[in-house]
C-alpha cells in the first residue's frame, strides 16, 4: 500500500515509549516502558535517575516497536520525538536517539510538542475536527486550550502553581497508600481513585473556590494540597496512627479530596466553555470537549466532566486510557498530521533545540 509510516518517540517524563502510526490512524507496531514501579520505591522522580532508565531502554523499545510493525527503519516516512516540554535529562534521550536515526538514514525529523501531542491523539481515534477544546490533566500540567489547527492552539488558561497529578501523587504518598497491598503498585491518582469509592464525598469540607474571583481560566491547586496536608496531620493525631499506618479515615479523605479537585477543574472548564461562547470561537452545535493526560483516566473525573459537557451544549471525547497516559503513539500520531499537513519538519536537525516548534 501507499500509507506512510511514521516512527514516534517519547521520553519527557518517566515513559520510554516508541510506536509507528500510518495515515489512517493504525497503530502498526509500538513498545512501551514505564519506571512508575522504580518511582514509587524511590518515592518521587530523580531525574538523573529516570535518564538513566531511558538510556538503558530507549534502543530496545525503539526496536521492539519496530519489529512488532515488521518494519525497518529504511521503512519510515519521518521520525517523530518529544522536544518539549518536559525534564530536560529525560528529554535529552529521546530527542538525541531520534536524531541519530534520522541523520543515519536520511529520514525527515519531526519535532513534537508533548502537550500538542495529548490533544491531537483524540483525532486518531475518533473523528474531531478543527476547532476544538481541549483540557490536559497531568501529573505535570493543567491546562485548557482551544485547538484550531494542527500546528494552531490558543491557551485558555493553565496552572499558576502545580499540576493536579503531581498533588494527588503527593497526597497518596503522604497517606502511605503504597502500604496498602492493593494499591501498592498504581499511581497515585489511580490508588485514590479506587480508594475515594469506599469514602464519602461529604465526610470533609475542602470547598474553597480557588481563583473564583479571577475572570480568567487560569487553575491553582497548591492551596488545595495544603488544606489537605493540614488536615491530614489533624487527623494522624487525632486517630494516633503509627508509623506505616493508614489513617482509619483515608477513604473519606480521598473521596472528599478528589471531589475538591475535580469540581475546582469543572468551575473552570464550564467559565472556559463560556469564554469560548462570547467570542463564538468553535460554531455551535460542532462543540467537543478532548480531556487528556494521565488524570483523565479517572472515572469519576469523567462523570464531573460529562455533566459539564451535557450542560454546555459539548460532546465529550475520552480517548482510552492507555492513550491519555504518556505513550509513543500520540507521538507518533502528531508526527503523522504534520506530515500530512506538510509541516513541522526539520530544516536543520542540529539547531532543533532551540527551535521554537
Ligand atoms: O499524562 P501522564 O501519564 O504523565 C504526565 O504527567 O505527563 O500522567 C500521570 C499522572 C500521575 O500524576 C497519576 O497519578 C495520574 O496521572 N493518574 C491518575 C489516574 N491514573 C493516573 N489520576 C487520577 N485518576 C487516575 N485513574
Ligand atoms: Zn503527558
Amino acid at each position: 500500500s501507499h500509507q506512510s509510516l511514521v516512527l514516534g518517540i517519547e521520553t519527557s517524563c518517566d515513559d520510554t515509549g516508541a510506536a509507528i502510526v500510518d495515515s489512517e490512524g493504525n497503530v502498526i507496531g509500538e513498545a512501551l516502558h514505564s519506571q512508575l514501579q522504580t518511582h514509587l520505591a524511590m518515592g518521587g522522580i530523580i531525574p538523573p535517575i529516570a535518564r538513566d532508565i531511558h538510556i538503558q531502554n530507549i534502543s530496545n523499545i525503539v526496536e521492539t516497536a519496530l519489529k512488532n510493525a515488521n518494519l525497518e527503519v529504511k521503512d519510515l516516512n519521518a521520525i517523530a520525538a518529544t522536544v518539549k516540554p518536559g525534564m530536560p535529562l529525560s528529554l535529552l534521550v529521546g530527542t538525541s536517539f531520534a536524531k541519530n536515526l534520522s541523520k543515519t538514514w536520511n529520514i525527515p525529523f519531526i519535532p513534537i510538542h508533548h502537550m500538542e501531542a495529548h490533544a491531537l491523539t483524540a483525532r486518531m481515534v475518533e473523528k474531531v475536527d478543527f476547532p476544538f477544546l481541549v483540557l490536559l490533566v497531568s501529573g505535570g500540567h493543567c491546562l485548557l486550550a482551544v485547538v484550531k489547527n494542527v500546528d494552531e492552539f490558543l491557551l485558555l488558561g493553565e496552572s499558576i502553581d502545580c499540576a493536579p497529578g503531581e498533588v494527588l501523587d503527593k497526597v497518596a504518598r503522604r497517606l502511605k497508600l503504597r502500604n496498602m497491598p492493593e494499591f501498592s503498585t498504581l499511581s497515585g491518582g489511580k490508588a485514590i481513585e479506587l480508594l475515594a469509592k469506599q469514602g464519602d464525598v461529604t465526610a470533609f469540607e475542602y470547598g474553597n473556590q480557588p481563583m473564583h474571583k479571577y475572570n480568567d481560566c487560569s487553575f491553582s491547586f497548591c492551596g488545595l494540597r495544603e488544606k489537605v496536608h493540614k488536615h491530614l496531620e489533624r487527623e494522624e493525631i487525632k486517630h494516633n496512627v503509627e508509623a506505616d499506618q493508614v489513617l482509619p479515615s483515608a477513604a473519606d479523605l480521598c473521596a472528599s479530596f478528589q471531589h475538591a479537585l475535580f469540581q475546582h477543574i469543572s468551575r473552570r472548564l464550564q467559565r472556559g466553555m463560556l469564554y469560548v461562547d462570547m467570542k463564538q470561537m468553535i460554531p455551535e452545535g460542532a462543540r467537543k470537549l478532548v480531556v487528556s493526560g494521565g488524570v483523565a483516566c479517572n472515572n469519576h473525573f469523567r462523570k464531573y466532566l460529562s455533566i459539564v459537557c451535557a450542560d454546555m451544549g459539548y460532546t465529550l471525547v475520552c480517548p482510552p486510557p492507555k492513550l491519555c497516559t504518556d505513550n509513543g503513539i500520540m507521538i507518533a500520531w502528531n508526527g503523522m498530521e504534520k506530515w500530512t499537513a506538510g509541516i513541522g519538519i526539520a530544516k536543520d536537525i542540529d539547531a532543533i533545540d532551540s527551535i521554537d516548534i
